[in-house]
């Protein structure tokens, strides 16, 4: 994880970097720092523990640190606990060198025994100490004061995964940079030249964008952008143009940035449908699966984490149920590690909000190693799985700066339902008249989600009353089920309460004898012909003394019999319920977490983009 920016220009250097660390606070967060290089060539470093506000504050803003060229790092800890000095930028020996890394250094220990050996001596416990001793070696040795052949030969020799913004003190007004699996954008911009992990970070500043690919190298002064692979040699990129809204990666009146992406469900999903339903047809030529191709798939393999795994799980009842193809599903995580067997004529579905986990994009190259084509539902645009994969369907949700998702997760699973319609026409299992239905429904899904975030004083009301709750559940079957993990993962991520999912029917193999005078069981029935079943499993944790919460359409009104606080959803195709249903469990988690007082965007342990495995 980690969240680096750097600069060079006309500028004073150290508020812009302030201020880009500040978009980037999502990665990472228990420290922070900038390096400034004055015009002498000083590289001087400022860092803090905690939040960047810390380090705000240290420096007033950044004024008291003048310089034009820097960089900078907030910090999610991987190698050495958080602290001042394990806190990025690095220093290499005698400050002439000064490096911010997001990733991990695999091999790092080795390399410390051995420039150990050769004199070098290190005063933190991270790997990102290492580049930039090692970069020192060479650039003082073999290399000759060429700042490009050190920083390759350092790529020759690390394993692992880097995002590197370096300083040379000798080099005044230079910014080096280079990547390998972990995110990396150039911005060119009026007042200089900007790196940054992620958009928000740039957006202020300039929409013009480089992608950086994998091993290339960047160097920058305030006038110019060069380019090189691994072999020394120039490059030529195309600039990309960032299409968000810079509004986007703000507040917007809300109070939190979760709120205000809770809210901005309705118009994320319509946007990710919208340009792919025209008079009444799903169209989606953009990802070049013509129908022989679809009607001759036999399997999908749909693979994410977390929330994004949620979606799979969802996709499998979808996707079995419209088109009638097998799905498996699984976590990236185990997927990249269990040797798992393909079939041929198989699609793999990569399904990412940041489109650079590094499970996920490992389990994509796992994919291809093995010849299975591959589809990345993604929502950042020139991402590494969005650039990787055979084919890329875009979630147009905007920049999510929440940690918890909210509506890259809605827009996940609009097109999950695209794809999945899409097949059934094509596949033959869907008539065209349920066609018709179903894609109507589509478009009725903004406004259904709109009208069900309009209930939200009663989901706050109740929230209050089980703030100080100490274990939840969350049951569900079928589609219902898969909303129940989100709805819990969500639940635990923000309130720190302990909380779980179950099939409902799991509840009486085990888990029912967690359940105890007072245990809040939500339990969620938006699928017709399994209300009953549901209803049945949720008056058994009823009677071992469990406080349910039912959440079902409108219309089921005789759950009141059972629940005691219910919430009611708009009627949908039940194929799209998950839709509505996750509404009130992401309102809930977030008035929960408000009213224990806790950091609801940037929840403890957590961080927004997960780059390492
Ligand atoms: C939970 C959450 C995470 C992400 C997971 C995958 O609220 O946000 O579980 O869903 O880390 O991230 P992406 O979608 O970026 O691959």
């Amino acid at each position: 994880m980690c969240g680096i920016v750097g600069f060079t220009g006309k500028a004073q250097v150290a508020p812009i970097l302030l201020d880009g660390l500040a978009k980037l606070e999502y990665r990472g967060y228990d420290s922070a720092g900038i390096a400034v290089e004055d015009a002498a060539g000083k590289i001087e470093i400022v860092k803090a523990k905690g939040r960047l506000r810390v380090l705000s504050e240290m420096t007033d803003g950044g004024t008291t640190v003048p310089g034009t060229c820097g960089i900078g790092h907030t910090r999610w800890a991987t190698h050495g606990e958080p602290s001042v000095v394990n806190a990025h930028p690095h220093y290499s020996r005698d400050h002439k060198i000064a490096v911010v890394h997001n990733g991990i250094i695999e091999n790092y220990q080795e390399l410390k025994d051995r420039l150990a050996a050769r004199g070098y001596e290190f005063v933190s416990q991270t790997d990102t100490e290492v580049v930039a001793q090692m970069v020192d070696y060479y650039y003082c040795g073999e290399s000759a004061g060429n700042a490009l052949d050190a920083i390759t030969r350092m790529m020759m020799h690390v394993r692992g995964s880097y995002a590197l913004g370096i300083l040379f003190a000798d080099q005044p007004g230079v910014v080096y940079a280079v990547r390998k699996d972990s995110p990396l954008i150039v911005g060119r911009a009026e007042q200089g030249n900007l790196i940054a992990s992620d958009v928000p970070a740039l957006l202020k500043y300039t929409r013009t964008v480089y992608y950086i690919d994998n091993q290339e190298i960047v160097r920058m002064t305030p006038d110019e952008i060069e380019f090189y692979n691994i072999d020394k040699e120039r490059i030529e990129k195309t600039p990309s143009t960032i299409e968000w809204d810079a509004e986007a990666a703000e507040k917007g009146g809300y109070e939190h940035f979760m709120m205000k992406e809770i809210h901005e469900q309705p118009a994320a999903v319509r946007d990710t449908l919208s340009p792919r339903i025209k008079d009444g047809r799903i169209e989606l030529s953009e990802i070049s699966l013509d129908e022989e191709t679809i009607r001759s798939v036999r399997r999908l393999y749909i693979i994410g984490c977390g929330s994004a795994y949620h979606v799979g799980v969802a996709a499998r009842y979808v996707f079995e149920s419209l088109a009638r193809l097998p799905v498996e599903v699984d976590v990236a995580s185990e997927f990249r590690y269990r040797n798992p067997v393909l079939e041929e004529n198989s699609l793999a579905i990569i399904i990412s909000q940041s489109g650079e986990t590094a499970d996920s994009l490992a389990a994509l190259r796992e994919c291809h190693a093995r010849g299975v084509p591959t589809l990345g539902i993604v929502n950042v645009v020139g991402s590494s799985i969005a650039r990787e994969a055979d084919a890329v369907l875009y979630t147009w949700a905007g920049p999510e700066i929440a940690v918890a998702t909210t509506k890259a997760y809605s827009t996940q699973l609009a097109a999950i339902y695209l794809l999945a319609t899409e097949f059934g026409r094509v596949r033959g299992t869907l008539d065209e008249e349920q066609y018709a239905r179903l894609v109507e429904e589509l478009e009725a899904l903004p406004g259904k989600i709109e009208k069900t975030l309009s209930d939200k004083e009663r989901i706050q009301w109740f929230a209050s009353k089980y703030a100080a709750a100490k274990d939840a559940f969350f049951i569900g079957r079928g589609l219902d089920y898969a909303v129940a993990l989100e709805g819990s993962l969500k639940f635990k991520e923000i309130s720190y309460i302990h909380s779980e999912a179950f099939a409902a029917g799991e509840m009486k193999h085990g888990p029912i004898s967690l359940v105890e005078k007072g245990t809040l069981v939500v339990g969620v029935l938006t699928q017709p012909d399994l209300y009953e079943k549901t209803i049945s499993n949720m008056v058994e944790a009823k009677s071992r003394g469990a406080f349910l919460m039912g959440l079902t359409t409108y219309g089921n009104y005789n759950i009141e019999d059972t629940a005691g606080f219910t919430v009611y959803v708009p009627r949908t195709d039940p194929h799209f319920a998950t839709s509505l249903s996750v509404i009130p469990l992401q309102l809930l988690a977030y008035y929960v977490s408000c009213a224990k007082g806790l950091d609801v965007d940037k929840p403890r342990n957590l961080a927004k983009s997960v780059t390492v495995e």
